[in-house]
């Protein structure tokens, strides 16, 4: 029997994001029927995952999770009685499958008996031949090998992970260890409505359709008997132990987040280059910061001297847990900038995060290329985007073009480099000049004539000289103006 799976899985199980399924479904290159596709077809386009299949996972896995702080692997199994009822539910599908198989080979058997009887006592070519086939097509299922690693692997992945399927967007994500549905979902770049993230808001209460979930933590805010019996469960208490379908509405752009003021803690704070610092805050458990990828918030910290309060576009993705990040530059004009280079700011003070603020964000429903021009710490907000579509597979398709005045201002070229090794279609041009007109001249001929600037949603964050200068002269070269956006650090 073939094994037929759904688009996420299949692209989990050949380590590739599901963009480039759908991509090569798109250009007929790999066939698939109703949003299913084949094992065999799958081994057809990818051999190499027959069974080095882990490896092609891992690869990116592993840039997924050097990218984004996570620990995949360590997080990968479900609590045991998750578990234990989905290798319950597993054993009970193979279980009827056995009995099914058993029913249909004693008929084929019985069939292929009588038609041999009968054949025998006539001279009937048509028989015959019918008799003959019968045996030839027994001797063949009862000849067939055993199932390739790949079969047992998307048979494992089963067992270790969930999908869920989001109604009405349709959206898709895996769910892994012991995931609460809105963590797994926020991490799969999904823009769900949420409050507290620990059960006492309400505000991630959602239908589930079908498929079964168990609560994983314990949750303040009481469901009414109605709301329960028509199958509402809050998503950030509840984990999925079948493959289940929510019924919830996702954020379509920055009007459907509202401002939030969380207080939140410096975890650390490290040294990207000599003018750069990477502001590392957590918030608290009980109260996470809602914004999108892109966004800026304003953030403030009492001082003896007056309260330090700047704004600050956040150099992380929504899908990094309760992690933000921001790259600071040194900045006369900006206060908290300044106390975090004089060393006044350190590990466990407490910051006031108000926010989000902006519309630097990602187009929800645009799967089209990313062009994305940064420039000096211009780059924490494009990062934010880049693991933002990374993790929400929305788009596969990225080019980066980073200008700094000197090698320092690359100050994550390795990241760079892991994306662009990590995934076919990702092409990263730092380009280093100390002069800004000439550095933005040298970019704008870089994606000029290109078919890129056309055809791409395109991205612009930089100093305001850079942006000032940056924007007319992408317009100038055909960028379209509705497709583009600024933001100026
Ligand atoms: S986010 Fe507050 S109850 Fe789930």
């Amino acid at each position: 029997m073939v094994q037929q799976l759904n688009l996420a899985r299949a692209a989990q199980l050949v380590g590739v994001p599901r963009s480039t399924l759908q991509r090569l479904i798109g250009t007929g290159q790999l066939a698939a029927f109703d949003g299913f596709i084949s094992l065999d077809e799958l081994r057809r386009l990818f051999p190499q995952a027959a069974l080095d299949d882990a490896g092609a996972y891992e690869k990116v896995a592993k840039i997924r999770a050097e990218a984004f702080g996570r620990r995949v692997r360590e997080r990968m199994l479900p609590s045991q009685e998750v578990l234990a009822q989905r290798l319950f539910a597993q054993g009970q599908e193979l279980a009827d499958l056995r009995r099914f198989l058993a029913a249909y080979h004693a008929l084929v058997v019985e069939s292929e008996r009588r038609v041999r009887e009968l054949a025998g006592g006539r001279p009937d070519a048509a028989l015959q031949a019918l008799a003959e086939e019968m045996q030839r097509g027994l001797g063949r299922v009862l000849g067939t090998e055993q199932a390739e690693g790949l079969d047992a692997m998307a048979n494992v992945l089963d067992v270790i992970s969930a999908q869920v399927t989001v109604r009405p967007s349709g959206r898709q994500f895996l769910l892994e260890g012991n995931d609460s549905i809105l963590q797994a979902g926020l991490k799969a770049g999904l823009r769900f409505g949420y409050g507290c993230g620990s059960g006492s808001c309400g505000l991630c209460k959602a239908r589930v359709i079908s498929g079964d979930v168990r609560a994983i933590q314990h949750a303040d805010y009481a469901l009414s008997e109605l709301e329960k019996q028509q199958g509402y469960a809050l998503l950030c208490a509840n984990t999925a132990v079948t493959d289940v379908v929510v019924e919830t509405l996702e954020a379509r752009g920055p009007a459907d987040i509202p401002e939030q003021t969380v207080l939140a803690t410096v975890r650390a704070i490290g040294e990207l280059a000599p003018d750069v610092r990477l502001l590392h805050l957590q918030t608290p458990r009980s109260s996470r910061l809602r914004f999108l990828a892109g966004q800026s918030v304003t953030l403030g910290l009492p001082s003896a001297d007056g309260d330090l309060v700047q704004t600050a576009p956040l150099a992380s993705c929504p899908c990094d847990e309760r992690n933000l990040h921001f790259h600071l530059r040194r900045d006369r004009q900006a206060p908290l900038a300044e106390a975090v280079f004089a060393g006044r700011i350190r590990s466990g003070e407490t910051v006031s995060v108000r926010g989000p603020l902006g519309d630097f964000v990602l187009d929800p429903q645009s799967d089209r290329p990313l062009l994305l021009l940064a420039c000096e710490t211009g780059f924490g907000p494009i990062k934010s985007l880049i693991e933002h579509a990374i993790a929400s597979e929305q788009v596969d398709s990225f080019a980066l073009h980073w200008l700094a005045a000197d090698a320092d201002g690359h100050y994550l070229a390795n990241q760079c480099r892991a994306w662009s090794a990590a995934f076919d279609q990702f092409s990263y041009l730092p380009i280093t000049d100390p002069d800004l007109g000439s550095g933005v001249a040298r970019l704008i001929d870089a994606v000029r004539g290109g078919a890129a600037l056309a055809r791409s949603d395109i991205f612009v964050a930089g100093p305001p000289e850079f942006v000032e200068a940056a924007v007319p002269a992408l317009l100038e070269a055909g960028a379209p103006r509705e497709r583009l956006r600024s933001l100026a650090v």
